[in-house]
């Protein structure tokens, strides 16, 4: 590619009326990431690309939380005024000159990087001033139809403004362009639609063509990448497409996935070889699997990494933790953010764990809660025990150190230490530090009332 100074601009303020939703339509997500998302990291990918503009307007202001990079600018739209506007707002922004603008929507989650690159080359390498880029689309529905004269691009319509005739058309626009800095001023001409007052970029065809600047079609392959969408029936379609490139690319590379319709696996997720995947798995946000791990049925990992050979058994919830190699966790376990559990941990069922980590070896099987704690290597922690870190206003740290065992039905009072090879007693409430290698016992002492039972009955008879 020749060196052109190219600015990528992403249109994503328009209202998104037909998803019928509060949340603006380039914030639904699609496996777990934001749709606008998808055209920012594709536009990352292209090199020659130096700065990305997104158009955002007050209906879709909250675009800019979930965008953190350097190298994007946003620019406001005041009014979704229409996609040409749109463009302009993004100009006047733009304080550099560039050669090229590279024009997407911030509804088509299907992109890749690659068919840009080459829509860029195309447009280099023809000297175009203007790029549009088409399909034919198996369902032209409401895309403006590319109508041709000698082959040629020659105008945009849209459905509404279109005749009968225009409407047979299959060639449609994708709402991406390349726009070299010559054309740009034409902005400045489009005139407000007839019938709904909004300036369309569309437009600029006519106009480019109309003051003698070479523009062209560039009718990309695979129509599925520019699928925009515009309802919620859309979003699922286009959900499905990428759900199924995901789980077979990860099929291709040694990930067994009994079931590619049920399970989740969002884009930046990474699986080692020889990992089971079992149904109903939902894999979300940076989660990196390692080799030869199995996940069952009915599990949710969000920003997870799990080094090899774990297990994570049915319905665990994990977020934001770390399991180490060998681990099992689950089944019903849920592993709450800031936690790191092994090598060789066991969490078992219903077991809570937030904030904590669990060491080499230590296990926590049954009926447990475990939050701001620090367990040292071969901990036993015995059913139903809790650490009780919260005294209604602060948050307490609790830290069990190596080779302890905790008896059952346990609530360790944080502040509290527990120091090496201690033993708790079953049902103890422990307040205060326990030496190493003590037993500490805090309950209270049995007593026997000798002959109540006989005493009770003989009281009720009288
Ligand atoms: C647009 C094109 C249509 C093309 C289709 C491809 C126009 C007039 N029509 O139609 O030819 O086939 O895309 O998907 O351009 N936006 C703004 N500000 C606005 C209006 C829209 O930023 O004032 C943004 C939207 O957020 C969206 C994109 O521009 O990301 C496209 O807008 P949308 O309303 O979806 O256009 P379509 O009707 O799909
Ligand atoms: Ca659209």
């Amino acid at each position: 590619m020749e060196n052109k100074k190219i600015c990528g601009v992403i249109l994503a303020a328009g209202l998104g009326k037909r998803m019928n939703s509060s949340l603006p339509k380039v914030l639904h997500k699609i496996l777990s990431k934001p749709m606008v998302c998808y055209a920012l990291d594709c536009l990352s990918k292209i090199s020659d690309i130096e700065k990305t503009v997104v158009v955002i307007s007050h209906h879709t202001e909250k675009v800019k939380d979930i965008i953190k990079s350097n190298s994007v600018e946003f620019a406001y739209q005041e009014k979704p005024l229409g996609t040409a506007d749109a463009l302009k707002s993004a100009l006047s922004v733009i304080k550099d000159s560039y050669d090229l603008i590279l024009v997407v929507t911030g509804d088509t989650p299907l992109i890749k990087s690659k068919t840009l690159e080459s829509v860029i080359d195309f447009h280099l390498q023809n000297k175009n001033s203007l790029t549009v880029v088409t399909f034919d689309a198996s369902i032209p529905g409401a895309y403006g139809r590319i109508v041709r004269v000698n082959d040629e691009i020659s105008q945009i319509v849209e459905l509404s403004d279109a005749s009968e005739d225009i409407k047979k058309i299959t060639e449609v626009n994708s709402g991406f362009y390349v726009i070299s800095s010559s054309v740009l001023p034409l902005i400045e001409k489009i005139k407000a639609n007839d019938k709904n007052g909004e300036f369309y970029l569309t437009d600029i065809v006519e106009l480019s063509i109309k003051e003698g600047f070479k523009t062209a079609a560039f009718k990309a392959a695979d129509e599925k990448e520019f699928f925009g969408i515009n309802s919620r029936q859309e979003l699922l379609a286009a959900q499905k497409v990428l759900q199924r490139e995901i789980a077979e690319h990860w099929l291709n590379n040694g990930v067994t996935i009994l079931d590619t319709e049920s399970v989740f696996i969002s884009p930046e997720v990474t699986i080692g070889k020889d990992t089971f995947i079992y149904p109903n798995v939902v894999l979300e946000g940076n989660t990196h699997i390692g080799a030869n791990c199995t996940i069952y049925p009915g599990s949710r990992l969000l920003n997870v990494a799990l080094e090899d050979d774990v297990v994570i058994k049915d319905s665990t919830v994990i977020d934001a933790s770390k399991i180490l190699t060998g681990s099992v966790i689950g089944p019903f376990a849920h592993i709450r953010p800031g936690s790191t559990i092994g090598p060789k941990g066991k969490i078992g069922n219903f077991v809570e764990v937030k904030n904590s980590t669990i060491g080499y070896n230590s296990k926590a099987s049954h009926l447990t809660y475990i939050g701001d704690s620090e367990l040292g290597k071969d901990i036993n922690i015995g059913a139903g025990t809790i650490t009780c870190n919260y005294d209604g206003k602060n948050k307490h740290k609790t830290v069990i150190k190596d080779g302890v065992f905790v008896g059952s039905g346990t609530q360790l009072v944080a502040p509290v230490t527990i120091n090496k090879n201690a033993v708790i007693a079953a049902g103890s409430t422990i307040t205060k530090d326990v030496p190493e290698d003590a037993l500490a016992v805090a309950r209270t002492k049995q007593q026997h009332i000798d002959n109540w039972t006989l005493i009770k009955q003989r009281t009720k008879k009288d």
